[in-house]
């Protein structure tokens, strides 16, 4: 094709590929099992780069979607239209930290998890957390505003970002704000890129802000033989007055399925059906100590079938890394579909008895856990024996719009921090209404006339 051509011969082959081993690494991401092979693989080097190839596209009309690691569960990377698959890997530099104002600036390729370690290193605290933060880009954590366990607490990727350079859809180079702790200068343009799913531009460097590192944790698990118990016990925690770092639910299953497919051990009891992982944080260990004990009569009061501490580091660990990977475990298990619900936390036992209604209504078993403390369930429904005409079609698709009106009705939303990318954005009309549509793709419109950045993502 003639300006795959050009392209390449402005950008040179090292930037530039069209060959099918390489357009085959960056047609999936850890979306159920979708591949949409790009025509071009962009591997820029810098924002000067990033800024001709973009403008380039603009000129042509050529999409540009932008990737970061491919961890996300919406879809939002996939190059459904062809075009370039933009990488922001060669994005992996840690800029500057800045001790004195608590502040970093970083390329949008750089891994969650090795932010989190360099700012720990000087007594810094980066909270967001998601499950693959061992894999996954800050420029992503930005596209989905990513949130993770430590959300409860410390909030998502938003309430990090005090600045951004970002290349619009017509090359352009920008700041959105300043990197100030406070900022009341016009409309935010920080805040409009953040969950944008790359639709309005690329980003290329984030100025964050940082807090300092709480000295103690604490972490307790939970097992309840009821759901509707562990589920009830969520906002009981807090109306006792206490404030978890992080409050995560595992169904059985979720946790068998760890068992199963990992070398993780784990000494499950059949009676039990659900465990909720408890962590308190903070500077003063007898204070935690006592929040444990505040917890403790909670747990107690709603039916708790034992609770064991994690007594060494290990065996944090050990436990963090069992609930990170259920996502994963459970994609080995079966095909599956993940739904990113959302409810206030009051309404939680509602929205899973909810769900297990439809699931048996519609034949699917459903795999649950998440952010129990924000009302952020992550609900895995599994295809199991179901055809691939109800899975693909109507049958399925009902039910999850039965999923998605429960959470609207529990006063919630259809996706907590996984974004809508390409697999929700037919359920958008659950929750918006047309004036939503209306100013949302005037805005599209105004970044990014000629639609070319991320097309088909978060609206049909
Ligand atoms: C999680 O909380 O585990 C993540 O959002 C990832 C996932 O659900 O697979
Ligand atoms: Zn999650």
């Amino acid at each position: 094709m003639e300006w795959i051509q050009k392209l390449k011969n402005i950008m040179g082959p090292d930037i530039i590929s069209d060959e099918n081993e390489v357009l085959e690494n960056y047609a999936s991401d850890h979306t159920e099992d979708f591949v949409y092979l790009p025509q071009v693989v962009a591997v820029p080097n810098n924002v000067n780069e990033v800024s001709v190839i973009v403008a380039f596209c603009n000129k042509n009309n050529i999409p540009v979607t932008p990737r970061g690691a491919g961890t996300g569960l919406s879809g939002g990377s996939l190059p459904i239209a062809g075009g370039v698959s933009l990488s922001l890997e060669k994005f992996n530099k840690i800029l500057d930290i800045d001790e004195v104002n608590f502040q970093a600036t970083v390329e949008s390729g750089v891994i969650n998890e090795a932010f989190q370690q360099a700012v720990k290193e000087k007594g810094l605290f980066y909270p967001p957390d998601p499950a693959s933060k061992g894999s996954c880009f800050l420029g992503g954590n930005i596209a989905h505003s990513s949130g993770g366990p430590k959300a409860l607490k410390y909030g998502t990727t938003k309430d990090y970002v005090l600045n951004l350079e970002v290349v619009l859809p017509n090359g352009k180079i920008i700041w959105t704000g300043a990197d100030t702790l406070k900022n009341s200068t016009g409309y935010n343009l920080t805040q409009l890129m953040i969950g944008s799913e790359g639709t309005l531009g690329i980003v290329t460097k984030i100025v964050f802000k940082l807090l300092p590192l709480p000295k103690h944790d604490l972490l307790m698990l939970a097992s309840f033989t009821s759901i509707e118990d562990a589920c009830k016990a969520v906002p009981q925690i807090f109306i006792n007055g206490i404030s978890p770092s992080a409050l995560e639910l595992m169904e059985y299953n979720a946790v068998d399925y760890v068992i199963k497919h990992s070398n993780l051990s784990f000494e499950l009891d059949t009676e039990t059906a659900a465990f909720l992982l408890i962590e308190v944080d903070g500077n003063d260990k007898n204070q935690l100590f006592t929040d444990c004990e505040g917890i403790n009569e909670v747990l107690e009061a709603n039916n708790v079938q034992e609770v064991q501490f994690a007594d060494t580091s290990d065996q944090k660990e050990k436990l963090w890394k069992i609930r990170r990977s259920i996502g994963e475990m459970v994609k080995l298990h079966s095909v599956y579909k993940e739904e990113d619900t959302v409810v206030k936390r009051a309404n939680l036992p509602k929205l899973m008895k909810g769900v297990k209604e439809i699931g048996a209504e519609y034949g699917f078993e459903s795999v649950c856990y998440g952010h129990a403390g924000d009302g952020n369930l992550h609900v895995n429904i599994l295809k199991g024996e179901m055809s691939d005409t109800r899975w693909n079609g109507p049958h399925l698709e009902e039910a999850i719009r039965k999923i998605f009106r429960l959470c609207k009705k529990l006063g919630g939303t259809i996706s907590g921090e996984h974004g809508i990318g390409l697999v929700q954005k037919k359920y958008m009309n659950e929750v918006l209404a047309p004036i939503h549509f209306e100013l949302m793709k005037g805005i599209k419109k105004t970044f990014d006339p000629n639609g070319i950045m991320n097309p088909g993502k978060i609206w049909e």
